[in-house]
């Protein structure tokens, strides 16, 4: 198969180009990337040979429609996974308007461009696909208990998820209007290599080892549902290869922790990793909480689990270990 991947350059984009050509020795990834504040060129850069080999990557903003659609011709693509998105909720409070913009209209372009390459005679073609990367924050925000299922209504609160709620009401009305063969994934928290350092794990990892202080929201009780970025990676493979058109899987690995605790778990890992007294808890601030917070995201994954088999792998604690160790490695990726 060749597919076009997009937000190549950003997080996820990056550790599945890596995760997905491994595993797929037959297969092409046309990856297409704007390279935003968020996307870096060095992501992508030195790759291992039996991965560039197959790999073409493709400076393209995905709201430039004529672009996307002539690189559907020249490269005649049989899927589509697309994670490029605006994905920083605090930039989102602060200006929404670029999240529309490719969340929204980037997403749409990309279908539209996938409907009018596949679509001949009245049929699609055979095995083409399309995977929407969306997120559990279009469920909006649980109190102490509870799980989102995927049945549950839409109820997003800032405008980072309100615009991939809309992205994902689209996906599903293409496939009821036009039999488009998409499906969406909807996962929880992400940490591992290759994060922009303005997200929680990252932007805790490289304060502490430069002695900066970290600043927490509100009393950081807030509680996110965390997930290693190859088990999300390998999800989106299995829900790619094996789900049914038109539904929706939740990814997640039952990985709860508030802001606070997860901050002081990733203090004493790196107390113990660098034996460096000065990274301690009293670099920890308080500051006032964000707009319209949160409390706390807990996802229910048992469609994967029991439908398409799919389990997460890595322990946190593991996880947790080996991304610190990657961040004390790959400062230069950081900055
Ligand atoms: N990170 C998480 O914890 C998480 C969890 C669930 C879902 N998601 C979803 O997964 C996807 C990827 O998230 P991420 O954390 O890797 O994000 P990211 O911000 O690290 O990367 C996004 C990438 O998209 C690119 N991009 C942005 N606008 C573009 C445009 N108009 N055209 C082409 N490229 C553009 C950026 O340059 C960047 O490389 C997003 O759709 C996000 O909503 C992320």
């Amino acid at each position: 198969m060749r597919l076009i991947v997009t937000g190549i350059a950003g997080f996820i984009g990056t550790n599945f180009l890596r995760y997905y050509l491994e595993n797929n020795p037959c297969d092409e990834i046309i990856g297409l990337d704007c390279l935003t504040y968020a996307g870096n060129i060095k992501n992508i850069e030195n790759l291992q040979s039996n991965i560039s080999s197959r790999f073409t990557f493709i400076n393209c903003d995905i709201c430039d429609y004529d672009k996307v659609k002539k690189i559907f011709n020249e490269y005649d693509v049989d899927g589509v996974i697309n994670f490029a998105a605006e994905s920083h909720v605090d930039r989102s409070i602060d200006n929404p308007f670029q999240f529309l913009q490719t969340n929204i209209i980037g997403t749409t372009n990309l279908m539209m461009a996938s409907k009018e390459h596949w679509l001949y005679d009245g049929k699609y073609r055979e095995n083409s696909r399309f995977l929407q990367v969306s997120t559990d924050e279009v469920y909006g925000s649980l109190g102490t208990t509870g799980t989102f299922s995927e049945d549950m209504n839409l109820s997003p609160n800032s405008p980072y998820s309100a615009s991939k709620a809309s992205a994902d009401l689209l996906a599903h009305s293409f496939f009821s209007t036009y039999g488009f063969p998409v499906v969406i994934t909807r996962c929880s928290n992400n940490y591992g290599p290759y994060q922009h350092p303005e997200k929680l794990v990252p932007k805790t990892i490289v304060n502490l080892l430069n002695h900066d202080e970290i600043s927490i929201y509100g009393d950081g009780r807030n509680v996110r549902d965390w997930i290693h970025v190859t088990d999300h990676c390998k999800a989106i493979e299995c829900v790619f290869k094996n789900g049914k058109i038109g539904e929706v899987y939740n990814v997640g690995s039952e990985n709860e922790w508030s802001n606070i605790d997860l901050v002081k778990k990733i203090i004493h890992l790196l107390q113990d990793i660098t034996d460096d007294n000065c990274i301690n808890e009293k670099l920890i601030k308080y500051v006032k909480d964000r707009a319209g917070h949160d409390f706390r995201y807990s996802i229910d994954s048992s469609k994967i689990r029991q439908n398409l088999g799919w389990n997460p792998e890595l322990e946190f604690e593991d996880g947790l270990k080996q991304t610190i160790l990657w961040y004390i490695d790959n400062k230069n990726l950081t900055v």
